[in-house]
């Protein structure tokens, strides 16, 4: 104790000349004295005599474990008496905790962002320690570094923790290497063949391509990712003679078979229902879990054959205002290789294509521009960097020229975060780098499209 002492006395002069009340303005508030908490305790500080260098932290600011104490009270450290003098306090003791100027008794919550503050039996405002969804501070570092994207709070994810935001806005499961290693489908290139350097679906195939949903807070992006791409390319492969938007919900209530609907899924089983039992539409089957962090819920229609591989609904829409219950299927679903090239030509004859994505921290904040993974987390403690696997519809791709003259390739893509998320529900990222596996696993499928089907649309 008396070593601490010592050491102390070796703070800066400054510090010591400044009036003591200045320097602990938080000790009184409307004439209720804070409440305690053990700060000379904690600290291991008391001081025989007057010694401004004998403080210890205290909210935002320092109280004081000296002698001094005795005849200006209001800058004492609370336990002063109890602790380092053996006596009792010179004033009613208040039980509570105190902020932004008013008192509060204990047990009294507020949250700040996720973490959620409780005012303890000894007076402090015990906090959560969790990783934010919304990181002000990241936030902050993003958009004064020099990403190329920028990031924004979201208000509906403000209040969560990362975790949650792991756990409940992704849900795909990562393909096992079985699927990995499925074939992939080589498209045909000649090697000089020169590409468009932007493209996207909407204006190749007007009317064609569905805009993005929103999953809220069920981790389905397995069924969301699926039945987006299926619904666009069943309206191309149809001349737009259909335009279905398929049902999600259709996918996590009824495709069980290794699947946990809100609790995620894998892409192939996803395709695999898509192909041999086939969904009806979101209008016909909408999306009822929005809120919900639990799995399942019951299906409500299945299909059964009519011969020659098509399917009937046996069941009325759950929606009753939708009439049409007609089942759409897709062929088997082929995956590309990662070059890229390949998947732009793919995109660029056959319609958008299903690409898995690792979803780290920062990604939830992005607002607009060229995304790549900051290390920015890095030096946080390791809750604050967590990453999971999510997937999502490519749309098109282009490339910007950088203020440095550089150029950035990049994909658009299509999340499932709703349209006011990022641009207009899509974002854009780094091409040609794999960047969070966005090259890794990417599929395409055709539309189960009979030949009159198309006869009728053209
Ligand atoms: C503190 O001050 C009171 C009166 O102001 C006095 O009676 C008491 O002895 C003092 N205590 C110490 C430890 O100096
Ligand atoms: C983020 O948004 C929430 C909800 O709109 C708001 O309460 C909060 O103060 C914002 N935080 C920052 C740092 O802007």
């Amino acid at each position: 104790m008396r070593l601490l002492c010592a050491l102390l006395i070796l703070l800066p002069e400054a510090a010591a000349s400044r009036t003591r009340r200045e320097l602990a303005p938080g000790l009184y508030e409307h004439g209720v004295y804070d409440a305690g908490g053990s700060y000379c305790e904690r600290g291991d500080v008391c001081c025989r005599g007057r010694d401004d260098g004998c403080t210890v932290p205290y909210l935002d600011t320092i109280c004081y474990c000296d002698l001094f104490c005795n005849r200006t009270v209001s800058d004492c450290c609370p336990d002063f008496w109890e602790y380092c003098l053996g006596i009792p306090p010179p004033f009613p003791k208040a039980h509570g905790c105190t902020r932004a100027g008013h008192s509060y008794p204990s047990g009294a919550t507020y949250r700040e962002n996720c973490n959620l503050c409780t005012c303890s039996q000894d007076g402090r405002w015990d906090c959560e320690d969790h990783a934010c969804l919304m990181d002000p501070e990241l936030i902050n570092a993003i958009n004064s570094g020099n990403f190329g994207w920028r990031a924004t709070n979201y208000s509906h994810f403000w209040g969560m923790t990362l975790d949650e935001g792991i756990r409940y806005r992704l849900g795909t499961f990562r393909p096992p290497p079985t699927v990995l290693n499925m074939n992939e489908l080589h498209v045909p290139m000649d090697s000089n063949e020169v590409l468009p350097r932007h493209f996207d679906a909407a204006t190749k195939w007007p009317g064609m391509i569905h805009e993005p949903l929103d999953q809220g807070n069920c981790a389905g992006s397995w069924a969301f990712s699926t039945a987006a791409v299926a619904s666009d390319r069943i309206s191309i492969h149809s001349m737009g003679h259909m335009t279905p938007a398929l049902s999600p919900q259709n996918l996590l209530s009824c495709d069980t078979r290794n699947q946990r609907g809100c609790g995620g899924g894998r892409l192939d089983g996803a395709w695999w229902y898509l192909r041999r039992r086939g969904v009806v539409t979101d209008e016909c089957y909408p999306f009822t879990s929005r809120g919900s962090r639990a799995p399942g819920q019951p299906c409500m229609m299945h299909s059964r054959s009519t011969g020659r591989g098509k399917r009937q609904a046996t069941a009325r829409c759950p929606n009753p205002r939708a009439r049409a219950n007609d089942i759409y299927q897709a062929t088997p679903a082929y995956r590309l290789s990662a070059d890229e090239k390949e998947i732009m030509k793919e995109l660029m004859e056959n319609g958008p294509v299903q690409a898995i994505l690792e979803v780290h921290e920062d990604f939830f904040m992005y607002e607009s521009g060229i995304y790549r993974h900051t290390r920015l987390a890095e030096g946080k403690a390791p809750r604050h960097r967590r990453h999971g696997t999510h997937s999502v519809k490519i749309t098109g791709w282009g490339e910007e020229q950088m203020p440095d003259g550089q150029t950035q390739k990049y994909w658009t893509a299509a999340n499932s975060w709703g349209k006011e998320w990022g641009e207009k529900g899509h974002f854009r990222i780094a091409r040609g780098v794999n960047e969070c596996d966005v090259e890794t696993f990417v599929v395409g499928v055709w539309g189960r499209v009979g030949a009159e089907d198309v006869r009728h649309g053209a």
